[in-house]
C-alpha cells in the first residue's frame, strides 16, 4: 500500500496533500495522489479571493472541480479556508464597521461551508473539516495579528466566524490553524490558551492545526508542538508540511511526531512534487521535479 494507506494501518485517519485544477490535471500528480493519499486540501480555489471576489457573487468553479475529484476517489477534504487576512479581495479589508464586517463574514462562511455541506459527509460518508477558521490570526508573540478582522471585531470574530461554520454545517469538524508554530513557543502558547477561552463557554473548536512549512534540520520542536496543542484536549493535525531541502530524518521525525501524538489525525503535505510547489527552488516535498519518489518518501513506506 502507499503512504495513506500504511499511515492509517497505524491509526492514523490520512495522509493527504494540497492540489486544485491546475494540479490534478497533470497525470502523473493525480496518479500520485491516488496511490499515496487519503486526503485533499484545496490550495488556493476555496480562499475568499477566489470564492467570492465581489460581495455576495460566488464563484465555485475550482472549489467544485476539486471537491468533485476527491469525492469520486474517495479522498477525505479538509476545507481551506474559510478566513484569512491573505489572499483576501480588497472590498473585504476596507470594511470599517463592525456590523458590516459580521454579516460579510457570517454570509462568506455561510456560501462556502453550505456549499459542500452534507453532499460529502452525509452521502458519502466522509470526514469534511473546514480548516483554517480562522488561519494565521497569530503573531509570533502569541496576540493577535493585525487584520482587518481583528482591528474592526478584536477576539470576537473567532466566535462570529465559527458560530458561522457550525450553523452552515453541522458535522464538519472546524479547525483553527496557524504557521510557525513548530515547537512548544510562544505563538503556541497564544493558540492553546485562545482555543481555551472560546470553548469555555461551549465548545465551538474541535481541532488545532499546525502548517508546519520547515526547513532542513528543523522539525526537533514539532513532537512538543504537537503535545502542546494537545493540551486543548482537541484533535491536532499537520497541515501544509513540506520541508526545504528535506533530509530523510526531516521528515520522518515529523510522522514520528504524529504518530506518538494519538490526537494527532493526519498529516497533509503541500503539494506532491517539487515540480508544484509555492517554495520555488526548495524541493521542499517527497517527489521530485519528475514525479520520481525521493529517498524520504522511501524512509517513511520503511519507517511505516
Ligand atoms: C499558498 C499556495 O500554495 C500558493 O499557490 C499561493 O500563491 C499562495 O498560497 N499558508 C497557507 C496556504 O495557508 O494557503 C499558502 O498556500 C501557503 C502558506
Amino acid at each position: 500500500g502507499g503512504l495513506h494507506q500504511k499511515f492509517k494501518n497505524r491509526g492514523k485517519v490520512y495522509w493527504g496533500s494540497c492540489a486544485d485544477p491546475n494540479t490534478l490535471n497533470i497525470a502523473a500528480n493525480a496518479n500520485i495522489l491516488k496511490s499515496d493519499h487519503g486526503q485533499l486540501t484545496p490550495e488556493n480555489s476555496m480562499k475568499w479571493d477566489a470564492t467570492e471576489s465581489s460581495r455576495g457573487n460566488f464563484n465555485f468553479g475550482g472549489a467544485d472541480t476539486l471537491v468533485n475529484w476527491a469525492v469520486s476517489n474517495g479522498k477525505l477534504i479538509r476545507g481551506h479556508t474559510l478566513l484569512w487576512h491573505a489572499q483576501l479581495p480588497g472590498w473585504v479589508s476596507s470594511i470599517n464597521d463592525k456590523n458590516t464586517l459580521t454579516t460579510v463574514i457570517q454570509n462568506h462562511i455561510n456560501g462556502v461551508a453550505g456549499r459542500y455541506k452534507g453532499k460529502i459527509y452525509v452521502l458519502l460518508h466522509l470526514y469534511f473539516s473546514y480548516v483554517f477558521l480562522p488561519s494565521e490570526i497569530f503573531n509570533e508573540n502569541g496576540s493577535l495579528r493585525s487584520s482587518v478582522f481583528s482591528n474592526v471585531l478584536g477576539e470576537s470574530f473567532v466566535t462570529i466566524a465559527f458560530q458561522a461554520a457550525r450553523r452552515a454545517d453541522g458535522t464538519a469538524k472546524l479547525y483553527i490553524n496557524d504557521y510557525n508554530l513548530d515547537s512548544n513557543n510562544a505563538k503556541v502558547q497564544g493558540m492553546v490558551s485562545l482555543v481555551k477561552r472560546v470553548n469555555a463557554n461551549g465548545r465551538i473548536i474541535d481541532g488545532v492545526g499546525t502548517q508546519m512549512h520547515l526547513g532542513a534540520g528543523g522539525a526537533g520542536g514539532a513532537q512538543a508542538a504537537l503535545t502542546a496543542l494537545a493540551s486543548t484536549g482537541l484533535d491536532v493535525a499537520i497541515t501544509e508540511l513540506d520541508i526545504a531541502n528535506a533530509g530523510s530524518n526531516d521528515y520522518l521525525t515529523v510522522m514520528r511526531a504524529c504518530l506518538n501524538t494519538s490526537q494527532c489525525v493526519g498529516i497533509t503535505t503541500w503539494g506532491v512534487s517539487d515540480a508544484n510547489t509555492w517554495r520555488t527552488g526548495a524541493n521542499p516535498l517527497l517527489w521530485d521535479s519528475s514525479y520520481r519518489p525521493k529517498a524520504a518518501y522511501s524512509a517513511l513506506i520503511s519507517a511505516l
